[in-house]
């Protein structure tokens, strides 16, 4: 089963670093009560990798929905940038944001949201109706196949009253990933299961992710933290830090694409490092370290002074690293 089928999306895309899924820069949602102005988001910048399972994490009113609804394209943001593999958000009109929705997103919701007088298999099959290459018996296998996922293919036949909440959360799950989504967003997952139950959801989801699916999610629930690779701390529409989970074991998936990702950005800081020494016979490392994107800069897969350092070995420029100070011999551009 492939969780992350690469798509060809047809609306032109924006020349941003395709090495995120998610990328949003400065994003403010204002929403107007009346008279009144509520500052829901206030310049959130994020940036979601592939296979990535992230968690968003904050008391009631912070802007963990509002957020997650503008990483899903469920509404627009009043300032900023919100990019879907490389794909502006923000400049869409309502029909291409819908056709985006339908193709790469996949939508989890607290109160599962299943239709019901459909089965557990009509209802996973429901996203599938719009896709046009797929027979009918295609579509019904494809179903099948993802009730098996979530490990519910002996309830196919079941509707959503014959089925138990943390049922009825994996067949919604199921659902979200007939489109064969970039990126799956989850409001309040395990908000209304009990805690037993929640802790199974948030197992399933980490296997899914472990197969290489990408999940944003809001919750209250502090076990969370325990099932993602990052947590986002929100509080009134900030994000306030953002935790690398410790203790999980990192799957081949998770390891190539980091890998992958560290290997960019030391590619990048390499180009920056090499603008800024241009025309220079010395500059501190501290000018060096200040011309590189921070995402760039922790992502980092060396020391900086050994990436300088591999710079001089592969000879793209002659000189030398002394306490602080790099001193440019030859610049060999
Ligand atoms: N449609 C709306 N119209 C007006 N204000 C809104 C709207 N949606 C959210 N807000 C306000 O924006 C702020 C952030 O709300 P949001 O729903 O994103 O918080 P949340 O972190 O998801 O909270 P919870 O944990 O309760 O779900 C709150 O002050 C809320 O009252
Ligand atoms: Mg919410």
């Amino acid at each position: 089963m492939v969780l992350k089928a690469p798509k060809k999306i047809e609306i032109e895309e924006e020349k941003v670093d395709q090495t995120y899924k998610i990328i949003a820069e400065n994003l403010h949602k204002t929403y107007l009560l009346g008279k009144t102005a509520v500052a829901a988001l206030r310049g959130v910048n994020v940036n979601i990798k592939e296979a990535e399972f992230v968690g968003l994490y904050g008391p009631s009113g912070s802007g963990k929905t509002t957020l997650l609804n503008l990483i899903g394209g469920l509404d627009y943001p009043t300032r900023g940038k919100i990019y879907l593999d490389g794909i502006n958000m923000a400049k869409l009109d309502d029909n291409e944001l819908a056709d985006l929705r339908r193709d790469h997103i996949g939508y989890v919701f607290q109160f599962y949201n299943l239709l019901p007088l459909l089965t557990a298999l009509e209802n996973v099959m429901i996203p599938l109706h719009f896709q046009a290459k797929l027979s009918r018996r295609g579509k019904t296998r494809k179903a099948m196949e993802l009730l098996r996922l979530v490990k519910l293919d002996e309830r196919a036949n079941h509707t959503p009253s014959e089925l138990s909440g943390g049922e009825q959360q994996r067949v919604a799950i199921a659902r979200a990933f007939s489109n064969d989504p970039s990126i799956v967003i989850l409001d309040e997952p395990t908000g209304d299961l009990d805690s037993k139950t929640g802790i199974e959801i948030l197992n399933l989801l980490r296997d899914l992710n472990r197969k290489g699916a990408t999940f944003v999610t809001a919750t209250h629930d502090g076990a969370v933290s325990e099932y993602c690779n990052r947590v986002l701390h929100l509080r009134d529409g900030k994000v306030v830090s953002g935790l690398q989970a410790e203790g999980l074991k990192e799957t081949s998936v998770q390891r190539k694409t980091r890998l992958e990702h560290q290997q960019k950005d030391k590619e990048i800081a390499k180009e920056k490092i090499m603008k800024i020494i241009e025309g220079r016979d010395k500059v501190s490392i501290e000018r060096l370290r200040a011309g590189i994107p921070s995402e760039v800069m922790e992502n980092l897969p060396l020391h900086f002074d050994d990436i300088i350092q591999e710079m001089i070995d592969e000879e793209l420029f002659i000189g030398n690293l002394d306490r602080g100070v790099l001193y440019i011999v030859k610049n060999k551009k």
